[in-house]
């Protein structure tokens, strides 16, 4: 049974990760991409914005016509944190990329974002690799844009461990103020945490079966996840890098891909050692109505084959 496309906006901070991930939503026909905005987040802005316009090129045709834009430069309240030292300085580790094939809109990402979901009422998946500062500022300026949204698919939290600090995943450190909007907002939210994301890890076969595909876009993730697979070894003793942010938009091509739980979600905001912390009632002892729908389980094997039957169509 064929179904029409699912119109979807990728943001995020590429980033490496966000990169693959951009390739895969791009390369999916099951996904409408009707454009790119670009946050603060792995990278400061400017450079995740250049990285946007890299990827999208990167894609080829199938990328052509794409708008990318260029949204906010900080969190709402925190100060700014950045992830250098996993992605490198650049932000998309590969030697022989493609430059931009077009500026970026000067309209705001979050300019796009609320006019894009208006003229698209219930249609449109807002697919967050990143910090939720463009979303969050989004659903502040349009208080209808919640209820307007198909959903929000976002890489961020954890119903455990966080990595950027023991309770709190990169994403939502990076603006937990945001965070909480997006998550206590009426939109409806799957969130793809580090609990499954870090059982998808990009392993040297892994890595030479991207290379293997004789493409450009293989050869470069392959190159950038070696270079990513570093940090994960020194870091956490793994064999490679989590696919975070490409796990995300697999939930948003093919959902049956994991397990989802509706869990009542809090996010942290108290200063201290379990800021942006999301806090998810596993067993609903507060009672609370739940809020998020919470990946839970992965078919590991089932994602990686989606990403490299996706990549292997790409220049
Ligand atoms: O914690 C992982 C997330 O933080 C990913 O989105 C990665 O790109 C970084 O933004
Ligand atoms: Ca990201």
């Amino acid at each position: 049974m064929f179904s029409a496309p699912r119109p979807v906006i990728l943001d995020g901070d590429p980033g490496l990760d966000d990169a693959v991930a951009w390739l895969l939503a791009l390369s999916s026909p099951e996904l409408w991409v009707l454009g790119a905005t670009a946050v603060h987040g792995n990278m400061v802005l400017p450079l995740s914005l250049w990285n946007a316009g890299v990827v999208l090129a990167l894609a080829g045709d199938v990328a052509e016509g794409v708008p990318y834009f260029a949204g906010a430069d900080r969190p709402l309240l925190r100060s700014p944190i950045t992830a250098t030292h996993v992605h490198g300085a650049t932000g998309l580790p590969a030697a022989g990329l493609p430059e931009p094939r077009r500026d970026p809109n000067p309209a705001h990402a979050v300019d796009f974002i609320i006019r894009t979901v208006r003229s698209n009422p219930r249609q449109v998946t807002l697919i967050a690799t990143g910090p939720l500062t463009n979303i969050a500022l989004a659903f502040r300026m349009a208080p209808d844009l919640p209820d307007l949204v198909r959903e929000v698919v976002w890489m961020g939290g954890s119903t455990g461990q966080g990595n950027r600090t023991p309770a709190a995943e990169f994403n939502a450190l990076a603006d937990p103020h945001a965070a909480q909007i997006v998550l206590q907002s009426p939109a409806a939210v799957r969130m793809v945490g580090l609990n499954v994301t870090m059982q998808c890890i990009a392993t040297p076969e892994r890595i030479e079966q991207l290379r293997a595909l004789g493409n450009r876009a293989g050869a470069v993730c392959a190159e950038m996840l070696n270079f990513y697979a570093a940090f994960y070894r020194e870091r956490y003793g793994l064999s490679g890098g989590a696919m975070h942010d490409p796990l995300a938009v697999a939930a948003a091509i093919r959902p049956e891909l994991l397990s989802w739980q509706p869990l009542a979600v809090e996010v942290e905001l108290n200063d201290g050692i379990n800021l942006g912390r999301t806090v998810c009632d596993l067993y609903n002892v507060t009672g609370q109505t739940p809020n998020v729908q919470v990946a839970v389980g992965v078919d590991e094997e089932g994602f990686f084959g989606l990403l490299l039957e996706r990549l292997g169509t790409l220049p």
